[in-house]
């Protein structure tokens, strides 16, 4: 059934089927996943490889993740470890992306990597998006579906919002769950956070009974997600603010300032898993007021908190 926005579908199957002819084609397509939504494409062709950094303008240098139903349809594309076999168990489907050894007669295409020696694995949870990976024979390349540098989108007008027209389907799953990426975890060496998430360092350090690193950047970038600006709503923001200047949207949490004009709380309850879902979708809203700038206060570095640092830290880069 179409709604008022002509290329975002709900989904049933017929527009599986669609989807499947669309994606057997070489097309990018907006997915909703239980992160963030996705522009996928056949990880397998350079078409849609060539579409995806086309639509985007995503740099070159910047690999992508690639989405498969589960372990089995990732055996011919990267070398196991026990580590990942420990943590797929644990969380997967789930919100997280190992980074692994790719093996030489692996079929991704190899723009879709970067020409890089490794390969970004993940197993969404989103059910729409299993369904499709269920029926497909090939693996999704999917990056989040916004142009380079900005914020993911969270529903499907927030793809719309990025892409209008200029791709075919924009497949409705309703709004993300977590809202906010996936953890990136790099699993080439000793385990490493490229990227933080929902799935935090506190809880993986607990399945594998180890210390784990983060990432502080360094001379080789592994994952270029984590160059400064990215994350950007599009406007200035100030981070770790205690005053409200007077004219800027402000971002807080709990019940504080609730009926305020130009305050925005992420979570009432200051639930930093709420917070973390409602950031990009707050960005877009204050970007769509005409606000000129944003204020955050401080966020607590603790569970979800992290992966919010991280994002408001790099939004701040503008
Ligand atoms: O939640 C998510 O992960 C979403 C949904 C759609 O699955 N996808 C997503 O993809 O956030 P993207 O392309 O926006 O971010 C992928 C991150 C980038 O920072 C990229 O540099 C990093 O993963 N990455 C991909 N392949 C890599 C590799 N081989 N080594 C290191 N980092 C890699
Ligand atoms: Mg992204």
């Amino acid at each position: 059934m179409k709604n008022s926005y002509s290329n975002i579908y709900t989904f049933n199957d017929k527009i599986l089927k669609k989807v499947i002819k669309n994606l057997d084609n070489g097309g990018a397509i907006g997915l909703p996943t239980e992160t963030v939504y996705g522009l996928g494409g056949n990880a397998y062709s350079k078409k849609s490889i060539n579409q995806i950094f086309k639509l985007k303008m995503r740099p070159r240098s910047n690999p992508l993740i690639i989405h498969y139903y589960s372990m089995n349809e990732a055996i011919n594309d990267v070398v196991m470890n026990p580590i990942f076999i420990k943590l797929y168990k644990k969380f997967c489907p789930g919100p997280i992306t190992f980074i692994l050894k790719k093996k030489k007669n692996s079929r991704i295409n190899s723009l879709a990597c970067a020409k890089l020696e490794t390969i970004a694995v993940r197993f969404p949870k989103h059910k729409v998006i299993r369904s499709i990976l269920k029926k497909i024979s090939f693996p999704l390349a999917m990056p989040s579906a916004n142009k380079s540098t900005n914020v993911s989108p969270v529903d499907p007008k927030d793809v719309w919002d990025e892409f209008k027209r200029k791709i075919k389907l924009i497949i409705d799953g309703g709004r993300c769950k977590y809202g906010i990426e996936s953890t990136v975890i790099d699993l080439t060496n000793k385990p490493k956070i490229l990227r933080p998430g929902i799935i935090n360092k506190s809880v993986i350090e607990k399945i594998l009974q180890t210390k784990i690193k983060n990432f502080k950047g360094g001379k080789k970038i592994k994952a270029p997600g984590l160059l400064k600006k990215h994350y950007s709503p599009g406007i200035p923001v100030s981070i770790n603010q205690r005053k409200h200047d007077g004219k800027s949207a402000f971002i807080f949490l709990g019940k504080k300032h609730i009926n305020k004009k130009n305050f925005f709380t992420l979570s009432k309850e200051f639930n930093l898993n709420e917070a973390a879902s409602n950031l990009y979708k707050i960005f877009r809203i204050i970007k769509k007021k005409g606000y000129k700038k944003i204020q955050i206060s401080k966020i607590p570095n603790k569970g979800s908190g992290v992966a919010i640092n991280d994002r408001i830290k790099k939004a701040s880069n503008f």
